[in-house]
């Protein structure tokens, strides 16, 4: 990676109150030097019914507790919808826009207000009560939002499970958090094909069930008309219930420190973790980063691609810009529908002037030709972001100089779903750009680098990424499992919360995400664990064996590299390929199918019965010149075979 190609902010990038660089030293200064001080006055951006005495109380050493505004009372809904109706109620909060572009919703805050309140009746009417979970599995559309406000309007804490996620994958998130309540759709719609949303419900309750979770009723928004199976006296049509109740309902008073939400994630084992994020502190964090890595200015109209199923759809289409009084585009489609100029179609007609999307996203559009970006307009434009992977220089240059034509600035904003918010990202006024890093730490954001043996890295360096102390939006605990939050992001490098990715820091003190360093996977901006990947194989009948690499894809950032052994008897086929591949779409989900499945008779291991990776991931991406110590293997000779029938040859 270069980092001769040097962005200067430029001083069309600034409007009134836009940051600038020696604002952003002088704030990064004070919240590093005294985090109290600085926390305790940007708490205050957001309305407290009973304000905190206390900011911080944050430990990462020993049972790890992370505290903020601790005996503060507040709620969400109420922050992002009931404090702007005086000033705007007639704006329009919520702009959707639908997968058919005929289709469009405009949902002013005052709209919002009602829709909210009815829907938290309802679930207060169906006996939903403060700290009960409830999962959301929706598609794209206004009422998923309404959802979470609800959940939030009555301390409900909310689960969103990703619409293209399988009923096995439903069905495990419902049964880990215990949730008796599901708000779903009759379907989906997704570049013109429908999603059977209530049929997937519908299977993940059997599977529920059978784990002695018991869903007690399921909210069915009207999408498509399509036809539904029925349950009566469980199952409740969304739009009948909303009519029969009332249109106000008192916001509940929270502590900061209640449970908001939990968020499914993909770690190195093989099951998905519950992300706990908590009230006060994790709205602080979501508004203040969307309005000062956006520069989100009154009046602009704000789209994120993401879906709501993801933790960037949580915190920058909902909560941080509704928190902000903004009005956030919601967008049901996909980026290649009805054609690959979608996206800019959407931007001149909405008049979008901040835009976050996914270098998947950009890669795939880029690959299409730029006749569909020039085509349209663009020029209500103000600020790009870029989030979930890496994104590659010629990447980075493409939506700089095609899609923003060399007139505005990029954020490429890195953070996880623990993060609860962007963590490294660029400043649009303050902060020159470099194509392929995240730039510097936001306010409050301590990066260090180690080795492996946790050495701390000075200056210009190459290591493991660690944050060394807490930020108000940070998750405080894995659902349910206090002991494994520890262990996943405390013991390896203790007294620091290690996040999994490899970094960069060069010469300017500038960050450049290399990728994961454990066994994450990063498909199109989705996250995954090989050991998800390898149980869904290993659970086929005619599998004995799997082990799951990444490899670099151009358009998906990573593919997946699937390696099997088949049951004694089991013959390799491209008929058992196909079956293998359905076989993970349907435990997991469309996003997890397997790029490439390579039949092996044997997996190379350690004499004690460990697989090495570290081979197999150079092999699937045909390097195996390198391979380096084979000598420890119980049977070297394997290595052969699996170069021989490789998947990957060039
Ligand atoms: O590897 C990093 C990558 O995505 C991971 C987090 O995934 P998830 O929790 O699903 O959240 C995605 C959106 C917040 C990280 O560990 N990642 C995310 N953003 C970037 C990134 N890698 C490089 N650059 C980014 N801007």
């Amino acid at each position: 990676m270069s980092d001769t190609n040097i962005y200067r902010v430029q001083p069309s990038w600034k409007r009134e109150g836009t940051i600038d660089n020696e604002t952003y030293l002088k704030w990064y200064a004070d919240s590093i030097n005294d985090p109290d001080a600085f926390w305790g006055e940007h708490g205050r951006r957001i309305d407290w019914f009973k304000p905190y005495t206390k900011v911080k109380n944050t430990s990462f050493e020993g049972d790890v507790s992370i505290k903020w505004f601790e005996d503060g009372e507040l709620n969400i809904s109420y922050n992002c919808i009931d404090r702007h109706l005086e000033k705007r109620g007639d704006q329009v909060a919520i702009l959707w826009e639908g997968d058919n572009p005929a289709e469009d919703r405009k949902i002013t805050y005052k709209e919002l207000h009602e829709q909210v309140c009815r829907l938290a009746n309802v679930m207060k009417k169906h006996g939903v009560r403060k700290g009960d979970r409830v999962t959301i599995y929706m598609p794209m559309i206004p009422e998923a939002a309404f959802a979470m406000l609800a959940c939030s309007r009555i301390g409900a804490v909310h689960s969103v499970v990703f619409g293209g996620f399988s009923p096995d994958a439903l069905g495990g998130r419902i049964v880990d958090c215990e949730s008796t309540f599901v708000i779903t759709a009759d379907e989906g719609l997704r570049g013109g094909r429908t999603i059977p949303l209530k049929e997937n419900t519908e299977k993940a309750i059997d599977i529920a069930a059978k784990n002695f979770v018991m869903v007690k009723n399921v909210l069915v928004v009207r999408r498509t008309g399509g036809k539904i199976g029925w349950a009566t006296g469980r199952d409740f049509w969304y739009d009948e219930e909303l009519a029969s109740v009332e249109p106000t309902c008192e916001p509940e008073k929270m502590n900061a420190e209640d449970p908001l939400f939990i968020l499914y994630t993909s770690g190195s084992t093989g099951k998905p973790k519950g992300v706990l994020h908590t009230s006060g502190g994790y709205l602080v964090y979501a508004s203040m980063t969307h309005q000062h890595v956006f520069d989100y200015h009154d009046g602009d109209i704000y789209w994120c691609t993401a879906d709501v199923g993801w933790v960037t759809g949580h915190s920058y289409i909902v909560y941080g810009p509704l928190a902000n009084g903004a009005t956030t585009l919601m967008f049901e489609g996909v980026p290649n529908y009805p054609d690959q100029g979608r996206f800019w179609n959407v931007v001149d007609k909405h008049k979008v002037n901040i835009f976050y999307t996914a270098p998947t996203a950009i890669r795939a559009l880029m690959g299409a030709g730029d006749e569909f970006v020039t085509r349209s307009s663009r020029s209500t434009l103000k600020l790009l972001g870029s989030v979930g992977e890496p994104i590659n220089p010629e990447a980075w240059e493409w939506y700089y100089n095609v899609v923003g034509e060399k007139r505005i600035p990029i954020v490429d904003t890195w953070w996880q779903t623990e993060n609860g918010g962007i963590l490294i990202t660029p400043l649009p006024g303050a902060t020159d750009l470099k194509p392929g890093s995240a730039t510097r730490p936001f306010f409050g954001v301590k990066p260090q680098l180690v080795d492996n043996e946790g050495n701390v890295l000075e200056g210009v360096a190459d290591g493991n990424l660690c944050i060394t102390d807490a930020w108000p939006g940070m998750m405080r605990t894995v659902y349910g499992d206090h002991k494994r939050f520890i262990e996943t992001y405390f013991s390896q490098y203790p007294g620091r919360y290690f996040s999994g990715d490899g970094c960069r820091r060069d010469a300017d003190g500038y960050y450049w995400i290399t990728g994961r360093v454990d066994d994450v996977l990063n498909v199109s901006g989705h996250r995954m664990g090989t050991a998800e990947v390898e149980s869904a194989l290993v659970a086929h009948d005619k599998v004995s064996e799997a082990a799951v690499v990444g490899y670099p894809h151009d358009l998906k950032g990573q593919g997946i590299y699937c390696y099997v052994t088949l049951m004694d008897g089991e013959e390799p086929s491209d008929e058992l390929r196909k079956e293998l591949v359905a076989h993970v779409r349907k435990e997991i989900g469309p996003i997890a199918s397997p790029d490439k499945i390579q039949f092996a008779p044997g997996l190379p291991k350690t004499r004690s019965g460990k697989i090495m990776r570290r081979i197999l991931r150079k092999i699937a991406e045909d390097d195996f010149g390198s391979l380096g110590d084979t000598s420890t293997l119980a049977d070297p000779g394997v290595v052969d075979d699996l170069i021989e029938n490789r998947q990957n040859k060039h």
